[in-house]
């Protein structure tokens, strides 16, 4: 259901990603290390002191950490809705986070 925002682009002719001319504009900046913070990084950050578990370098500190791991938080998020620990994220906050790792980085 998530995907079906995403599927109808109208086909501009520019370099940005098919299906994602339409979207807002949702960057690491704008948006992604906000939801980050608020959501992931007390748990997996470089700098956090409560990993509680999460992983050795699975941390989402920056932009590049986005793009190498950005399978893994799709999946986790979006798909298998295992990750944050508890749940309890917003729908709203869901679809950005699919424009993010379609379009956005
Ligand atoms: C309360 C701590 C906590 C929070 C908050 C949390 N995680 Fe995790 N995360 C873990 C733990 C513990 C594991 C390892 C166990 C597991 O995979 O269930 C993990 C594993 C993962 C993995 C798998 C890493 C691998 O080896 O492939 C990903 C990806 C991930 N988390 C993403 C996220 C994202 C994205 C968020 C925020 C939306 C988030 N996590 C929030 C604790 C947390």
């Amino acid at each position: 259901m998530i995907g079906l925002l995403l599927a109808c682009g109208s086909g501009a002719d520019t370099a940005v990603a098919p299906g994602c001319e339409d979207a807002y504009d949702v960057t690491w900046e704008s948006w992604g290390e906000g939801f980050f913070t608020t959501y992931c990084r007390s748990c997996h950050s470089a700098s956090t002191s409560t990993r509680l578990g999460a992983p050795e370098g699975v941390n989402f500190d920056t932009s590049a950490d986005l793009v190498q791991w950005s399978d893994a938080i799709r999946l986790v998020v979006l798909e298998e809705q295992t990750m944050p620990v508890g749940g309890g994220v917003y729908a709203e906050d869901l679809l950005l986070l699919e424009m993010l790792l379609e379009c956005g980085q």
